[in-house]
């Protein structure tokens, strides 16, 4: 009685504080349409379109041809709506004071960027962190990105890029989480949660941007901003989901992408950014563009600017970025009827409300105060998080003979062009990151080992040997630096190193800007100058540990066999030389799981764990004729999603399920023991799949639906619980409904999805 007393007081408690949040949310949104009323009712027809005009006046990374010319003198006409790509605290104060002293009706500009992992202090590329499957950390990453960039003038970010992707020639699946919709959704939230704070507009939150709006990560052949095309079941399935979830985690923005949806550029598209984001997903927020996408649509066939301005306003774009479409034309379009006030309307009351939203109206400079810029910028709690989330997306991928970890003692040959290297150590997209600030693997392994380690270095080989192609990765610096001394030089001083060595680590990969924006790749393997140091190395017969660095999975087929360890250790920002060490010598023991497959070779991409079983599936065993397989390489990839080992082992018995047969709304609570049966204390990341044997459309032959991040001493078991719930059966049909179906479902519990530990069905009534 009393148990359900305080249940039923509990329940008051929540409805009372559900109802107060849902009145105050009211009242501040009925106090922010009154004041935007009150301004709009006050601008000229310039004035609003100028909110919508988003420029940068250079200083960052330039993605596109355009640079903003005379910002100063559009700002103080009311031209500007925002600024991106300035940076440090004391340069955006002096552009707010032209905004707000300059402009005829003050309106402050809102201040974005590209902080895509971490700020000033940079954290591990997305792809890399997205490996921790540890939410709670990749949410306290934003976190401190928010609190580090908010300190220093900034109130909004170009980022989560959520952007699912199954093809790793592309160069940006190093920005995001991977192959899967189910993680890569989750992910999503966190991060939005992190930089969103408890509130907009307290002065350590930003606004987040989700992007890129939508099916970036689908374009064919993995070449960047290549057209995308897939059927509405696939997308609402398997790429939509994580941009809803940012949406649903109250993501402030959305950015849309280059690439077109059904034949029409998504800046253009209605279907995508009214329709479906809007309408029915119930985003209120704003849209802006992706860099000069307006402009883009000329290229793609779509008109002159004046037509793609317009198409895009109509479209639901509301803020134009860099390429000044809107402000040069919308006002001709609108005398010709080619748009209407009220849209022209709604953009930049959407945009307004945004400043509103962060606070900029009752104090424009609220971003910007030296002191806390001082105090947060670059602070030791920032950079110790670094190094955390660095060991943590760390990946094993080998470990013969328990190499690693590497003993405290002895002779460590450290080889290898990435292995004494600052200017790679940050990874693409760190635009606000000073890499000389980067600790090298060689001080990591120094600082780490302490004196009871000899360490001699040797670079072995350059990042590549070929200039023209080093001189396409080197447009924002010298990343791939070609030594003076020869190939055969280098080769003879990292043999010659090894031969005094107890083991050999090498430290090799891609140079940073060989992933990310505009640096897709044919051929994943790693450059051939460093193949050669492989081999080499490896016919020396001694233990040949190989970290390696890059944004995207490689293709590892022969590195697999001449190494004793692989370490796969992403691009990991100023930390990287101390969270490397700390998992080689085992002051971190790795727990990371891929979230993208690395293929055999590039001929059998795209490839992904939660494929169709085809109608003419390849048995177990070899391969078969009329069956969907390759005559020259194996269906599976090398190391598939989930994957990733542990200095220790994993135990996984006694499944165990509440029910067998389940109704709508029930669940089911699905347990099993965890055991660690090896000598070191380590995380594993448990991993739940399922199968749904008999559908109205044909699904995966797994999906992932959820998992965890256990942690055990040695010896200690834990039983881990699940819950299958009807969320989890369902699927999008022919209808695009989502439903779930009746019939039997198979249940994996794996340690990766192709190392499934434990397995059994049930059924929905
Ligand atoms: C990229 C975006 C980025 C923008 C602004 C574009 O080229 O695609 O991801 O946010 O530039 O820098």
């Amino acid at each position: 009685m009393k148990h359900t007393h305080t249940l039923l007081k509990s329940a008051l408690v929540a409805l009372a504080l559900s109802v107060a949040g849902q009145v105050q949310a009211q009242t501040t949104d009925a106090k922010m349409n009154t004041f935007v009323s009150a301004l709009m009712g006050k601008m000229t027809l310039e004035e609003k379109i100028g909110q919508l005009n988003l420029l940068t006046p250079g200083g960052g990374v330039l993605t596109g041809s355009v640079v903003s010319s005379d910002v100063e003198a559009k700002i103080s006409k009311g031209n500007v709506g925002g600024l991106f790509g300035v940076i440090g605290v004391e340069k955006i104060r002096q552009a707010q004071e032209l905004a707000v002293t300059k402009s005829r009706l003050k309106i402050p500009l809102i201040f974005g960027s590209d902080v895509i992992h971490g700020y000033k202090t940079t954290f591990p590329i997305p792809l890399g962190l997205s490996c921790s499957w540890d939410l709670p950390l990749i949410e306290h990453s934003a976190r401190l990105a928010a609190t580090e960039a908010s300190a220093d003038g900034l109130c909004w970010v170009y980022s989560p890029m959520v952007d699912i992707a199954r093809d790793p020639r592309w160069g940006r699946v190093a920005e995001g989480s991977g192959e899967d919709t189910y993680l890569g959704s989750k992910i999503a939230a966190a991060m939005v949660h992190g930089y969103q704070g408890n509130r907009l507009g307290d002065k350590n939150s930003v606004m987040a941007c989700v992007k890129h709006f939508a099916l970036y990560g689908a374009a064919e052949a993995g070449r960047d901003y290549n057209t995308t095309d897939m059927s509405r079941i696939k997308m609402y399935e398997y790429y939509l989901p994580p941009y809803k979830a940012a949406i649903d985690a109250g993501a402030g923005s959305v950015m849309t992408s280059f690439n077109e949806i059904d034949g029409i550029p998504a800046t253009a598209n209605k279907w995508l950014l009214t329709d479906l984001l809007r309408k029915q997903w119930g985003f209120k927020g704003f849209v802006v563009t992706d860099y000069t996408a307006i402009n883009e649509m000329m290229a793609h066939g779509l008109g002159n600017l004046q037509t793609v301005s317009a198409l895009a306003l109509k479209a639901g774009v509301d803020m134009d970025m860099v390429g000044e479409g809107f402000v040069t034309t919308l006002q001709q379009s609108l005398k010709e009827h080619k748009v209407t006030l009220t849209e022209i309307n709604d953009a930049c009351r959407r945009v307004l409300e945004a400043k509103y939203k962060l606070g900029l109206f009752e104090d424009p400079y609220r971003y910007c105060n030296t002191a806390t810029a001082t105090k947060e910028v670059l602070s030791a709690d920032k950079r110790q998080a670094a190094r955390e989330l660095g060991a943590r997306s760390c990946v094993l991928l080998k470990n013969d003979r328990q190499t690693l970890p590497l003993k405290k003692s002895g002779t460590i040959a450290l080889v290898g062009p990435l292995a004494n290297n600052k200017s790679n150590m940050l990874g693409t997209w760190a635009v606000s990151g000073d890499a000389q600030l980067s600790v090298p693997v060689l001080d990591g392994m120094k600082q780490v080992a302490g004196s009871g380690v000899n360490i001699l270095y040797a670079k072995g080989a350059n990042i590549s040997d070929d200039t023209s192609f080093a001189k396409k990765v080197n447009v924002f610096g010298e990343r791939i630096d070609i030594d003076t001394r020869t190939p055969e030089q280098l080769l003879t001083e990292a043999l010659t190193t090894a031969a005094k060595a107890d083991v050999v680590v090498a430290v090799v990969g891609e140079a940073s800007e060989m992933s990310g924006e505009a640096a897709s790749r044919s051929d994943i393997g790693i450059p051939e100058s460093q193949r050669k140091l492989l081999a080499a190395l490896a016919q020396t017969g001694k233990p040949l540990v190989v970290v390696l660095m890059s944004g995207r999975p490689l293709t590892l087929t022969t590195e697999n066999e001449q190494a004793t360890s692989l370490l796969e250790v992403w691009f990991q920002g100023h930390e990287a030389g101390n969270a490397i060490a700390d998992v080689l010598f085992g002051n971190y023991n790795p727990s990371g799981k891929l979230t993208m497959s690395f293929p055999r070779n590039v001929g059998q991409i795209p490839i992904y764990y939660n494929y169709k079983n085809t109608g003419r599936p390849q048995p177990e065993g070899p391969t078969q004729k009329f069956r969907s397989n390759y005559l020259d390489v194996a269906n599976d990839p090398l190391f598939p999603f989930g994957y990733g080992l542990s200095y220790t082992t994993f135990k996984y018995e006694g499944l165990t399920l509440s029910a067998n047969k389940i109704s709508g709304g029930k669940t089911i609570d699905v347990a099993f023991k965890l055991t660690n049966t090896g000598a070191y204390a380590g995380e594993e990341i448990v991993q739940l799949y399922l199968r749904d044997q008999e559908a109205s459309v044909t699904r995966p032959v797994k999906e992932l639906k959820d998992f965890q991040k256990i942690k055990l001493q040695p010896g200690e078991s834990k039983t881990v619980h699940f819950t299958i719930d009807k969320e989890k059966l369902s699927f999008f049909n022919s209808q695009l409904q989502w439903v779930a179906e009746p019939g039997t479902f198979d249940l994996m519990i794996g340690a990766s999805s192709a190392d499934i530990r434990l397995k059994e069905t049930f059924e929905l009534l």
